[in-house]
């Protein structure tokens, strides 16, 4: 067997938990180190009191403690050029690098690199004008979607009934400064019409392999009412199946020519691709493209790979894909994110959480997200999104049930989520 390591996470969300709790399970891993992580991973490895992009802190902490791979979770820490930093350091770390990345963090470029390879996307213009934006709205039929341009953690993203809404929103974001420099540079985007879908595929450079289709939910109330959040919830599969038209389309008319497009431009992505995708009449077309795993996306992928994923991410580094097969157990998971209320908004933090380990189970999993460990041993709240009930069920309805039913036993003051995660229909 190759020898065990060390690995650093970045990052200290859900997804970075169930990425250090998968690794935790390899046989290669000696120990899981997360910077900053939450109560979740302290519990699996050490935290490490860094943030996400203190590049040269992270750097000097890998180097010290002789990181054999380094994981990084989000996306703020791929915009500012950490693959690339530690790269020119020999250190080996799994994303691509900041050009790759480019991909998630402007939107504009993305619509270009679409339209330049022909990859199936909304119509759109870009604008750092408003007077422009408000001329170019004004030939369009509403609703229209209005986007900043950089990151705004899925929030970013404004639908506009009429006239008037667009304009609000486009002033707010060119000249209200609302998403800060995110919000400089704007997209007014025609809206389409469908299901989404979350796809998520590893590229090591040449080749692709695509893991098994998720379903967010995006909006915070049930029957997607409300704000875009980071998500609330996710199914894996999700519950209407794709079908093999849309699959083998996904293949064709995205995925083949995204590598190509990335090839012809001298872009070597290796890492997490995860364009997500409305499923339209005319068929599947890109709404964005994210360059990391998906939170809660990852909360219901991971659960399901039968593989170690050590040596799944260092094949992804080394451009070796082809040497692996990724083997998934068939049987669908279901997460269910319990946020703090007012979240996407302002919320309170610090609550205690109880019944954690009362929800835990052979097949429930209790993700950590915006958790922090207390002095008294307790665990409490410090973020928006707490945790993340995954549960792995026969049927998606048995997962759907075990989740809510673990879900149930976790108390905290201000616990909020939907109730209509994975149901086939809304409030099914
Ligand atoms: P994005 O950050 O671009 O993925 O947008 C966040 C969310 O806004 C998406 O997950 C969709 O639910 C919604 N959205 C974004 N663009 C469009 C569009 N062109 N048409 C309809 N819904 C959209
Ligand atoms: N759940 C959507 C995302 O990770 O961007």
């Amino acid at each position: 067997m190759l020898p065990a390591m060390k690995v650093l996470i970045i990052g200290g969300g859900g997804r970075e938990h169930s990425l250090a709790w998968k690794l935790s399970l390899s046989p290669r891993v000696e120990k899981v180190y997360c910077a900053p992580g939450n109560a979740g991973t302290a519990l699996l490895g050490e935290n490490v009191p860094l943030g996400i992009t203190d590049t040269e802190g992270l750097l000097k902490f890998a180097r010290a403690e002789g990181i054999g791979l380094t994981v990084v979770g989000p996306d703020d820490a791929l915009a500012v050029g950490i693959v690339d930093r530690f790269q020119a350091a020999g250190q080996r770390i799994f994303g691509p690098t900041r050009a790759a990345a480019q991909l998630e963090w402007s939107k504009a470029f993305t619509k270009d690199f679409l339209a330049r390879h022909g990859i199936p996307t909304a119509a759109s213009g870009s604008f750092e004008d408003v007077a422009e934006a408000l001329r170019f709205c004004a030939a369009q039929s509403f609703p229209l979607v209005i986007k900043a341009d950089g990151l705004a953690t899925g929030k970013g993203v404004i639908i506009a009934q009429d006239a008037a809404e667009a304009e609000a929103a486009i002033r707010e974001m060119l000249e209200g400064g609302r998403f800060g420099a995110a919000g400089r540079r704007i997209l007014v985007e025609e809206f389409l019409r469908g299901r989404e879908c979350s796809l998520h595929a590893l590229l090591d450079g040449d080749s692709y392999v695509l893991l098994p289709v998720a379903q967010d939910h995006k909006r915070i109330g049930e029957g997607d009412q409300g704000a875009n959040t980071g998500g609330m919830g996710t199914a894996s599969p999700p519950p209407v199946p794709l079908g093999e038209d849309v699959e083998r389309q996904i293949h064709t008319t995205i995925m083949m020519p995204v590598l190509r497009g990335l090839k012809a431009d001298g872009l070597r992505f290796h890492g997490l691709l995860f364009p997500g995708l409305m499923l339209t009449a005319e068929g599947p077309k890109v709404l964005e493209f994210n360059a990391r795993f998906g939170d809660p996306e990852t909360q219901v992928i991971l659960p399901r790979l039968r593989n170690d994923l050590l040596p799944v991410l260092e094949a992804v580094v080394d451009g070796r894909l082809g040497d692996i097969k990724l083997d998934w157990d068939p049987r669908p998971a279901v997460c269910v994110i319990l946020a703090s209320r007012g979240y996407p908004g302002a919320y309170e933090t610090g609550q205690p959480i109880h019944g954690l380990a009362e929800a835990a189970g052979p097949d429930v999993i209790v993700f950590h997200a915006g958790t922090k460990p207390g002095p008294e041993g307790q665990t409490l709240t410090s973020g928006g999104r707490v945790l993340g009930v995954t549960a792995l069920g026969a049927t998606l309805a048995e997962a759907r049930a075990r989740a809510y039913e673990a879900a149930a036993r976790i108390t905290f003051d201000g616990c909020y989520y939907r109730r209509d995660i994975a149901a086939s229909s809304p409030l099914g």
